[in-house]
């Protein structure tokens, strides 16, 4: 059942031409495929079989140049379709039958509400009909559809629409055809009854493109934004990497039942509506945000994906790596560049590096799968985004684009390894990358030992790095990796020193890149007066844990004075996690913990200052999260952890009532909301400031958050307030929460808001209140978005009531994934996540989670996707 990267064989047939029609019907659906094939093996040796991936299909018919295959000559087999013996080059023509409406998993063609639409990265071109369903498989598509031309008036396929026209008895047809040679995981069609808001764009070279985005009636009123951003990313990839759009129509439609986030088909972009709905009453800032993040990664997917594609699935990355990397990028030119590097730093902290720890962990480019849907994941995207930019931080600006420029013109049009792309930066930037590449062959979190010696004598301050990587499933030992570590030296008044390496001419810059390529690695730096504190990792040149013995004195200096953003945020996260983590020692040893004055003037400090930035300032403010003060622990202890960041958060509270009442009402609104009014940092400390306030409970601080919630214009501060009230013992929460339910009982999105802010409460009741939800009118076990708002959000983002002792939110868990494994593997696969890190935990816990996952792993019909994670993590 494993599929190997070392087993990879060219494909034996290439198919040349796909001419596809499909009779819509959510109930049964016929497709006609006709494929131009021809052989691509030596035939001398012997003819080989032609073998064709299938699934859920029942087949009609077979031809063979238009003849009717007799039965001899083919097997319909478990997963394939094998005709023996074919000519040299043929037309085959296969006729199968599905039902969309069956189709739960949401891969192929599916109903989502009252639309059809597909979904075939990575493997679901294949349950729409047979094929060799593989990325290195590249044909010219031709789509006829027809439908009923009441329910189904728009039809959509890739490409350009050749033709259109009514056919007998209510139905009607349109013919697509897209140029583009194409892998068949990005096909694509669309029919529904859908509005269509129109925009333009012409091109660098002066070409008018259409832009179209597709919802339902209803919605037609909040897709500003993403036909926005949709032009942004267009520019931005012009601007920025010289890419032009292709074909004359870029459409993007908006369905409500979706696996992920967004799919990059060809010309037609299918998305989960939450990444393209959006009104300043329904969305928060970070929705806005998110919207143009997942807008901008698909776009840029035309030619970092589809123009050149991955050979094989091994290679994902490829192209996800590196338009995680794009779509970083472009968001950090749209909005706050430190900020949104924080974010990122944050999120990979905070899933991708347990990802690399645990036994699910895996390399950049995995050496084997069993199912590859579960490779869509942190480490193949986000890690991925950082090698990219790691090439950037060793290349330089002006050599990587040399490089991708490079990349576009060697390989457009093919199928591609990771190898390729490396490759090309090599030769642009005249660098040896070749122990670089074990970035994407080895797993697992380096770490960097730093240690440092001051000779006040000569004046040489020397660095010394150690680097290692612990052991992970199938790679016990590693080798050294090439990393970037940008770092910059400041004298005790806070001045950045111009850093001169021993046996250089002229001292350089204040910021340095020194190349990491042995285990232990000195450098020496000359003409250092006194013993400098060292700025580390600066930007997060590389994604490693660094380990540096800082003093308090150190850390509050790099805050206030390091010119970069990231170290001046990482310092203040430093200090956080030392003090939590010394008051969860406090707790555990049962005496009473107590913040210390230093912190809370710190606090104060920061709150004040008048001249940073909002949003970075909400950012740093921001204690570290459950999860990531989790990782630091030999053994997890979530309450302990809880109540040591509880504890902080309401000494805060109580001690800088009035600087925070101050700092909140500063950012008060002066007029309404918009969501590019360039307040949206202002917006995140002013909620920021509430929740502290919130945390002591007073009743002064309920009646702001009442105040707050009522009074809102827009759902940033309207949910800012209930997050809070969600939170709290008090008798307004449920007022609020029935109040928001009923005003926003029709808008899914909204909705899926309620139910995550109860999944997350930290309040004793919680697990009781979700089994609730379990049952409530609204919730809907086949709809992904729904499953993450509350199953996801509980037990992956609400670490104390999720591991309650007893092990009843285990359970919960294990019988939700049980439950949705015979209806969405994908989706009941993600949900296994935090069992995944069992080890991590007390051995009552352990034991618990253990059994749950015995449980799973008993099930009979377990799908292939659950299957993998579940007896990985064991
Ligand atoms: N290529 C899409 C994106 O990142 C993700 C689609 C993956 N879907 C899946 N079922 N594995 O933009
Ligand atoms: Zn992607």
């Amino acid at each position: 059942q494993t599929v190997y990267q070392k087993d990879y064989a060219a494909p034996d047939y290439l198919v040349e031409t796909v001419e596809l029609s499909f009779d819509l019907d959510p109930d049964l659906t016929r497709v006609v495929s006709r494929l131009k094939i021809r052989s691509n093996h030596d035939r001398a040796g012997g003819v080989r079989p032609l073998v064709l991936d299938g699934e859920e299909l029942t087949l009609v018919s077979l031809k063979l140049d238009g003849v009717e295959l007799e039965p001899y000559r083919y097997q319909a087999g478990e997963g394939t379709l094998t005709v023996n013996d074919p000519p040299e080059s043929f037309v085959l023509e296969v006729t199968t039958e599905i039902s969309p409406k069956a189709n739960t998993a949401l891969s192929g063609l599916y109903a989502s509400g009252p639309m059809l639409c597909t979904q075939c990265e990575a493997e679901g071109f294949r349950r729409i009909t047979y094929f060799t369903d593989r990325p290195d498989v590249m044909a010219v598509y031709t789509v006829t559809l027809r439908a009923d031309k009441s329910s189904c008036p728009v039809l959509l396929a890739n490409g350009n629409l050749v033709e259109k026209g009514d056919l007998p008895d209510g139905r009607h047809f349109a013919t697509w055809h897209d140029p583009f040679k194409k892998p068949s995981y990005l096909f694509a069609v669309v029919a529904g009854d859908l509005a269509h808001i129109p925009g333009s764009f012409t091109t660098m070279s002066g070409r008018q493109v259409n832009l179209e985005i597709y919802v339902e009636e209803k919605n037609r009123g909040k897709c500003d934004h993403a036909l926005r951003s949709l032009i942004e990313a267009m520019r931005w990839d012009e601007e920025q990497f010289g890419r032009e759009y292709d074909l004359d129509t870029y459409m993007v439609v908006a369905v409500d039942d979706f696996n992920m986030g967004a799919m990059e088909n060809k010309g037609l972009n299918v998305f989960n509506s939450r990444y393209v709905l959006a009104s300043p009453e329904t969305a928060t800032d970070d929705d806005y945000q998110a919207i143009e993040e997942v807008i901008g990664h698909e776009y840029f997917h035309n030619w970092t994906g589809n123009r050149i594609t991955c050979r094989d699935w091994f290679q994902l990355s490829l192209k996800e790596g590196l338009t995680i990397f794009r779509d970083q990028e472009f968001s950090a030119d749209m909005q706050s560049r430190p900020v949104k590097r924080i974010a990122d730093v944050r999120l990979l902290r905070s899933s991708q590096f347990p990802e690399d720890a645990g036994p699910l962990a895996h390399p950049v480019r995995p050496d084997s799968y069993v199912e590859i849907n579960n490779f869509y994941s942190m480490t193949v995207y986000h890690k991925g985004g950082e090698v990219i930019r790691m090439l950037q931080t060793l290349l330089g600006r002006e050599a990587f684009r040399a490089g991708m420029d490079l990349y576009f013109e060697r390989h457009d049009g093919q199928a591609v390894r990771v190898d390729e792309f490396v490759q090309a930066m090599a030769d642009a930037g005249k660098r040896d990358l070749s122990q670089f590449m074990r970035w994407y062959n080895q797993s697992g979190t380096p770490v960097l030992t730093v240690s440092d010696d001051f000779e006040p004598a000569s004046g040489v301050y020397t660095l010394t790095v150690t680097q290692s990587c612990p052991p992970t499933p199938g790679q016990p030992e590693k080798e050294p990796f090439h990393i970037p570590l940008a770092m910059g030296l400041l004298d005790r008044q806070g001045r950045e020193l111009p850093l001169q390496l021993e046996g250089e001419k002229s001292p350089g810059a204040t910021t340095r890149v020194l190349e990491l390529r042995q285990e232990t690695q000195s450098f020496r730096f000359t003409g250092v007066g006194s013993k400098p504190v060292p700025s580390l990792l600066r930007n997060f040149s590389a994604p490693v844990k660094l380990v540096y013995p800082y003093s308090e004195d150190d850390l509050t200096l790099l805050m206030t004075s390091d010119s970069d953003p990231f170290v001046r945020w990482e310092a203040g996260q430093v200090q956080a996690v030392q003090l939590i983590m010394g008051l969860v020692r406090e707790i555990q040893a049962e005496r009473a913990p107590a913040v210390p004055e230093t912190f809370i003037r710190s606090f104060a400090t920061l709150l004040t200052d008048k001249r940073q930035d909002r949003a970075f300032l909400a950012e740093a403010l921001t204690l570290p999260t459950e999860s990531y003060l989790a990782e630091q622990m030999e053994v997890i202890d979530p309450a302990a952890i809880r109540e040591a960041r509880e504890l902080v958060r309401t000494t805060v509270g109580e001690r800088l009532r009035e600087e925070l009442v101050a700092a909140r009402e500063a950012c008060a609104p002066k007029s309404p909301y918009h969501p590019d009014d360039g307040l949206a940092g202002c917006r995140r400390l002013k909620n920021l400031c509430l929740s502290y306030l919130m945390a002591p409970g007073s009743r002064e601080a309920v009646g702001m958050a009442m105040e707050q919630f009522r009074g809102a214009d827009n759902m940033t501060d309207s949910l800012g307030a209930l997050a809070t009230l969600a939170g709290c013992d008090c008798p307004e929460r449920d007022e609020a929460l029935e109040a928001f339910y009923r005003k926003w009982r029709d808008d899914r999105g909204v909705i899926d808001k309620w139910f995550s802010l109860q999944a997350t409460s930290r309040l004793p009741q919680t697990l009781d209140r979700v089994l609730e939800l379990l049952e409530h009118p609204d919730f809907d076990i086949r709809n992904p978005n729904r499953v993450r708002s509350l199953v996801g959000a509980f037990s992956q983002a609400n670490q104390v009531r999720f591991h309650d002792a007893e092990g009843r939110g285990y359970r919960f868990l294990g019988d939700q994934i049980l439950r949705l494994n015979g209806i969405n593997p994908q989706i009941a696969a993600r949900m296994l996540t935090p069992f995944s890190r069992w080890r991590r935990f007390d051995a009552g816990r352990q034991e618990l989670m253990k059994k749950e996952l015995e449980r799973i792993l008993a099930e009979p019909d377990l799908a292939r996707d659950v299957y993998e994670l579940a007896a990985k993590s064991l």
